[in-house]
């Protein structure tokens, strides 16, 4: 024990990191195990490279000699004959047993501020049921359309692992089985304040943060994920964030295109409604499929381009909805040396000289974080971006209030439902500005689009002018 110390002090030397020993005498037996855990997880080598390319200089951005719009596949409709086939595929991928889901849960949710992670936020608004149980709804609904099983393979960080561990167990796993849904956690990288030191926020801590989602790449592998999917027969992964409420689990429109096309990684793009909306850009760099950040459109002006009609020529929004073969997540895996990595300038809280944390008034430090988006420079094909509409696709929850929030996700959802019940022939009280009066919430579990909900809806009777809430088996709750 005590020789391994003695490497890691060394070692830490040797990369100017030893300061993160100075409290190691008045540490606590349990302290000293934790904070050796931690020093003991860095990938020094690789923290040498970040700070050294993104604290001690500040690369100038790339540059390409093009870029183009990506090209686009329109929104799926069944009476296109191209996305009739892709269904098709995709309902035959499902049935077979070669779709498993893959979300990403592990991030830190500093902006909603929930105490506990983001999939517990409790997002339905009449039974206040969790992120998580939506999602879990959804998958019960694909499980019986499509008699099969899809394995749910949900990556956590150490910031919030045993709390979602815990959040399953208590809800029964959501009545899914156990074995299908398996967590594993991505790796933690250590914050470096302005002059590229390893930050502890006490004496025995380092300040750390989850390696972004990008982390799913290494971690699918080194977790024995892509082997377990192996396994199963599973070739095809769906991915998508914890914090997407509308997301359409194991959409077979996305999964026929990606099949049929022999696709590594293929992307949902949705259109941007203007310009400077703040979400990344799908396009093609030097031939690259990329996906540019929205805090980068000054850096290539021309993605700031609009048409005749004043509409965003680079208009291919990023939901952050992927399918992914598995072949293709090994293969990223070998060269993930090669993989981008950003940094963010934050505000970090840190022990001052005399040991005190002190949470800084302005950024004082760097996040480095890896992006899943960035693996889509290594496909060998063809671009798959396949057009979604916004409604029931995508409703990313990022805070309370505001854009991407709580409030937009429960306007989105009565409007939504509202639709479903008209389409059924029932009646929705609406005001003057047209919104539904009444709450609604309809469980995926009992229909997952307009369309299942108007079949199975035929014998409910709503009460009229009430709020209504429907539950996994068609169930109804009214106020
Ligand atoms: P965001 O980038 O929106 O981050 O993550 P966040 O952690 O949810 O929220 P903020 O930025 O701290 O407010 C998008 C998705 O990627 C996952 C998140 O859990 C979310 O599903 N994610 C993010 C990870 O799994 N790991 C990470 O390291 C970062």
């Amino acid at each position: 024990m005590a020789e391994s110390m003695e490497t890691l002090r060394t070692n830490l030397s040797a990369h100017g990191q030893d300061h993160t020993l100075q409290y190691w005498s008045s540490l606590s037996s349990q302290d000293r195990e934790f904070l050796q855990a931690q020093l003991r997880s860095i990938d020094l080598a690789l923290m040498d490279r970040l700070i050294e390319t993104w604290v001690r200089k500040d690369p100038p951005p790339e540059t390409f000699a093009e870029i183009r719009p990506v090209p686009t596949i329109p929104v799926a409709r069944a009476d296109r004959a191209d996305a009739k086939e892709a269904w098709d595929a995709g309902e035959e991928a499902l049935r077979a047993g070669r779709v498993g889901l893959l979300l990403v849960a592990g991030g830190q949710g500093t902006r909603l501020g929930y105490d506990g992670p983001k999939g517990a936020y409790p997002i339905g608004p009449i039974s206040k049921r969790s992120l998580f149980a939506f999602h879990a709804e959804k998958i019960h609904n694909a499980q019986r359309r499509y008699g099969c099983v899809l394995p749910w393979y949900i990556m956590v960080s150490e910031s919030n692992r045993d709390a979602t561990r815990g959040f399953f167990k208590e809800n029964g796993y959501f009545g899914l089985e156990e074995q299908d849904v398996y967590f594993f956690t991505q790796r933690m990288v250590p914050c470096v304040d302005d002059s590229g030191k390893f930050m502890l926020e006490a004496p025995g801590v380092l300040a750390m943060n989850p390696n972004g989602h990008g982390g799913v790449i290494p971690a699918v592998v080194e977790n024995g994920i892509a082997q377990d999917a192996r396994d199963r027969g599973v070739d095809t992964l769906s991915y998508f964030q914890v914090d997407n409420w509308a997301l359409k689990v194991a959409d077979p429109f996305f999964i026929g295109y990606h099949v049929l096309r022999g696709g590594q990684m293929s992307s949902k793009i949705h259109r941007k409604i203007e310009v400077r909306e703040s979400v990344g850009v799908h396009c093609l760099c030097d031939g690259e499929y990329r996906t540019i950040e929205y805090s980068e459109l000054d850096i290539y002006p021309q993605l700031l381009e609009t048409d005749g009609q004043g509409k965003p020529i680079y208009y291919a929004g990023n939901p952050a909805i992927h399918t992914i073969s598995v072949p293709f997540i090994e293969a990223v895996y070998e060269k993930f040396d090669e993989f981008p990595w950003h940094r963010a300038h934050k505000k970090i809280p840190y022990l001052d000289g005399s040991g005190n944390c002190v949470n800084p008034a302005k950024p004082n430090g760097y996040k480095f974080e890896t992006f899943v988006f960035d693996a889509l420079r290594f496909i060998r094909h063809e671009p798959i971006a396949l057009e979604i509409g916004r409604l029931g696709e995508y409703t990313p929850i990022k805070q309370f209030s505001g854009d991407n929030s709580v409030e937009s996700a429960w306007r989105d959802q009565a409007e939504l439902w509202a639709s479903w019940i008209e389409a059924a022939g029932m009646d929705v009280p609406r005001n003057g500005e047209g919104r539904a009066s009444v709450r609604i919430e309809i469980s995926p579990q009992f229909a997952f689009s307009k369309e299942e909900f108007v079949q199975r809806a035929r014998d409910l009777k709503l009460p009229a002018g009430r709020d209504i809430a429907i539950g996994p088996d068609g169930s109804i709750v009214s106020d």
